[in-house]
């Protein structure tokens, strides 16, 4: 075999198109194009996103055989994360990987998906195919939006920058977490006009929230996400081993220390006292008082949808459409919270169920290939978010690594659909999967 230099990641990136990630500019959907998309050039000023990924996955598969080469960027998960474990140093590499406890959630959430089996149709025509959906008003590319992930500065110094560029260039939903490594304003200034929203942690500070929540707004966030299943820190194993909590260490608190409400609760600006203001943090972020009655306070004080992430139970589901959440995010935060919960894929048949087609169900918390997301939308989740993929492309290759990743995610998703003879996401539903306990003979 002739030695071919490995190139860098920088000169193997997704696309080379200058307008490529230019913020505010969009395609029209036109007809379907057939330009390079894997390091190649696209058409002068026409941004690569599309207005429907539907047909992606074959285009992305054959530009990446046209190319003949290695990619530097791990197309398999397992060598992803593998790639990023080499490259962090472990304290970030085990904040990011790491579960509660023994991480048997986090485990059981990757092995719920080989409890479905899809059950492939054949002679459908999916020829044409489309990926779009519609989500709050909003018709999505994809049913993909990034999660929210908090400090990600400790894999790469852009951390959020990055990644919401990443996402508009690509045209899925960020959703910025409230423990982000740079404020709100400035992760929105680098978007344009690409689909965000805001996650909240909710404080003991009503007042703070209410100002976090008014950022978002005016930062054109088009949700506030309420995370419920983080009314306390899991106990993570691995990071208590290490005694490593990144907010004690000034990562993922940009959101507190530029908030007008939190600056004015210290005794001192956190520039002259981080100590002070890292204790003011941990205080007050979150709130195990939080309960149901506290979701009106939020409801007066936004105009925005409010989503519900960390939904496990049938009654929780229904309880949130009736308090007038918009959509409700099943999730079990990656296996950071409860070790031993329930795998965030068994509780989505309930919970989809119960919202009676009242809202929108999401889904986060294992998916880890397009074939997993898959599942998880025929079992009824509208949209999937995508986690811990992203942040080891972002780990690897900043900005164009979490591009890489999202679009492989979405070439995967479009091609198992239609190998499965699906041609649209309104007949993805229930018929395509088996479920295998119950599948035997
Ligand atoms: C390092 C890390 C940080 C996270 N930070 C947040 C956060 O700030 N807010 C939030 O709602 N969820 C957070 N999550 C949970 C994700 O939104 C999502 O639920 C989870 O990553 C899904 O699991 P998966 O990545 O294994 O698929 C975080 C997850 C990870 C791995």
């Amino acid at each position: 075999m002739p030695h071919r230099p490995r190139r860098s990641w920088a000169t193997w990136t997704t696309s080379v198109d200058p307008a490529a990630g230019t913020p505010g500019r969009r395609q029209s959907p036109g007809p379907r194009t057939n330009y390079l998309i894997v390091g190649g050039v696209g058409p002068p000023g026409i941004r690569l996103a599309r207005a429907d990924y539907g047909g992606f996955g074959a285009e992305y598969q054959s530009q990446v055989y046209l190319r003949g080469e290695r990619s530097p960027l791990p197309f398999a998960y397992e060598e992803l994360e593998a790639a990023a474990r080499q490259k962090l140093p472990g304290t970030a590499f085990d904040y990011v990987a790491g579960g509660a406890g023994g991480e048997r959630t986090a485990r059981a959430n990757l092995r719920a998906f080989d409890r479905w089996e899809i059950l492939p149709r054949v002679l459908t025509d999916v020829d044409r195919r489309s990926l779009a959906v519609e989500l709050l008003g909003r018709v999505l590319p994809a049913p993909v939006l990034l999660a929210p992930i908090g400090v990600l500065s400790i894999v790469h110094p852009e951390g959020e920058l990055a990644a919401a560029r990443a996402a508009a260039a690509v045209g899925v939903p960020f959703v910025l977490s409230c423990a982000s490594s740079h404020p709100i304003e400035e992760v929105a200034r680098e978007m344009g006009d690409g689909p965000r929203w805001f996650q909240l942690y909710w404080s003991r500070d009503r007042e703070l929230n209410a100002s976090l929540v008014a950022r978002a707004e005016r930062s054109g966030h088009a949700a506030i996400v309420v995370t419920l299943d983080t009314k306390l820190l899991g106990w993570r194993e691995r990071d208590l081993e290490r005694g490593y909590l990144p907010f004690l260490r000034g990562e993922g608190v940009a959101n507190y220390l530029s908030d007008p409400v939190f600056r004015s609760r210290l005794g001192r600006p956190p520039e002259e006292d981080p100590a002070g203001a890292a204790a003011q943090f941990l205080g007050l972020a979150l709130d195990p008082t939080l309960t149901w009655p506290d979701l009106g306070f939020l409801r007066e004080r936004t105009r925005l949808p409010i989503v519900l992430k960390g939904v496990l139970r049938a009654e929780d589901a229904a309880r949130a459409v009736d308090v007038g959440a918009s959509a409700i995010v099943v999730s079990n935060h990656g296996g950071r919270q409860v070790d031993g919960s329930i795998p965030a894929l068994a509780a989505l048949p309930g919970v989809v169920r119960a919202a009676g087609g009242r809202v929108p169900v999401l889904f986060d918390s294992g998916l880890r290939r397009g074939a997993d997301a898959v599942k998880a939308l025929a079992l009824g989740a509208r949209a999937v978010l995508l986690g811990r993929p992203y942040a080891w492309g972002l780990a690897l290759g900043g900005e164009n690594g979490v591009r890489t990743v999202v679009e492989r995610f979405l070439a995967e998703i479009d091609l198992t659909l239609a190998l499965a003879g699906i041609a649209d996401l309104a007949s993805c539903d229930a018929t395509l999967l088996r479920s295998v306990p119950d599948a035997i003979g």
